[in-house]
């Protein structure tokens, strides 16, 4: 089995970790570019954006090919899925594939702009994450074929969030892809950086450099908001303005090394 994955602050990683196989990091894959995979059976895990599949992630599915009797995707999000699977299911028809089977499983909220880290994580232990893994586990195991059930209200919510256009509200709001650029209005760096170069390497589309005259970060427009910079820096430098607070998130079972390994793109 193969697994693909792309996270940002580790849980998609450690979902992929514990399903088991060999794992292949999106943005190393996309970084050589590989996007042909030949397996019985292939994964994708990746974490859910503004009720929908990341466009990140949308751009690599458009272009990859799946040699493979059973494909299947895990979605990790935080409080509500929307109508991803339905997203999924559009973009691989589009793009000429078919999931046998979608999952999700619900984790920590890494969400900034809204949520407060601290309670995010002490709410972790009520969404009994090993009972939704271990289920996800055994479909997998057990080549089991579905997708998530939707409703029509998650499908309203979904077109909600694509009704102008065409790109996800969580971008619109903060004006980054839409704009291209101006991230500097909505992201911006404290004095506290003491230059490490963590952020520039867990961003997974190398939008951050190290300006070495001025001893600055400095972004650039490629960014699609997963927040690993800002969930990662040790020094707690880089902020959303106006975030509810300054807690950040990892997963913890998953390593700032094995973070930078799977998104590093130097
Ligand atoms: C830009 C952004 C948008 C998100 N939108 C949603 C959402 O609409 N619904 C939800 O339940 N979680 C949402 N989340 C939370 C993540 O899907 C969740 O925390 C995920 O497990 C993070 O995975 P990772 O640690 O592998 O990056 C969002 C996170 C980010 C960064």
């Amino acid at each position: 089995m193969k697994i693909l994955y792309f996270t940002a602050t580790g849980n998609s990683l450690y979902i992929a970790k514990s399903i088991g196989g060999e794992l292949y990091s999106i943005p190393q894959m996309v970084k050589e570019d590989i996007y042909e995979f030949t397996n019985e059976k292939i994964g994708i895990v990746f974490p859910l954006h503004a009720w929908s599949v990341p466009p990140y992630i949308v751009d690599f599915l458009k272009k990859a090919k799946f040699n493979c009797e059973y494909l299947f995707a895990v979605v990790t999000y935080g409080i509500y899925s929307g109508a991803v699977a339905k997203h999924l299911s559009d973009i691989a028809d589009e793009a000429g594939f078919r999931f046998s089977y979608i999952s999700r499983i619900k984790m920590v909220d890494n969400y900034l702009p809204t949520f407060d880290m601290e309670k995010e994580i002490a709410k972790e232990p009520k969404k009994k994450i090993e009972q939704q893994l271990e289920a996800v586990k055994s479909d997998i195991t057990a080549s089991k074929e579905g997708t998530l059930k939707e409703n029509f209200l998650d499908k309203a919510a979904m077109n909600y969030m694509f009704r102008r256009d065409g790109k996800p509200f969580s971008e619109k709001r903060l004006k980054v892809h839409v704009v291209g650029e101006g991230i500097e209005n909505y992201i911006y760096v404290e004095d506290s950086c003491v230059q490490c170069g963590v952020c520039a390497s867990v961003c997974p589309v190398n939008n951050i450099e190290m300006d070495a005259k001025n001893g600055k970060i400095s972004l650039s427009d490629k960014c699609f908001m997963c927040f690993a910079c800002i969930h990662n820096c040790p020094s707690n430098a880089i902020h959303i303005k106006g975030e509810v607070s300054n807690a950040r998130f990892r997963n913890n079972h998953v390593t700032l090394k094995e973070l930078i390994h799977s998104n590093n793109q130097m």
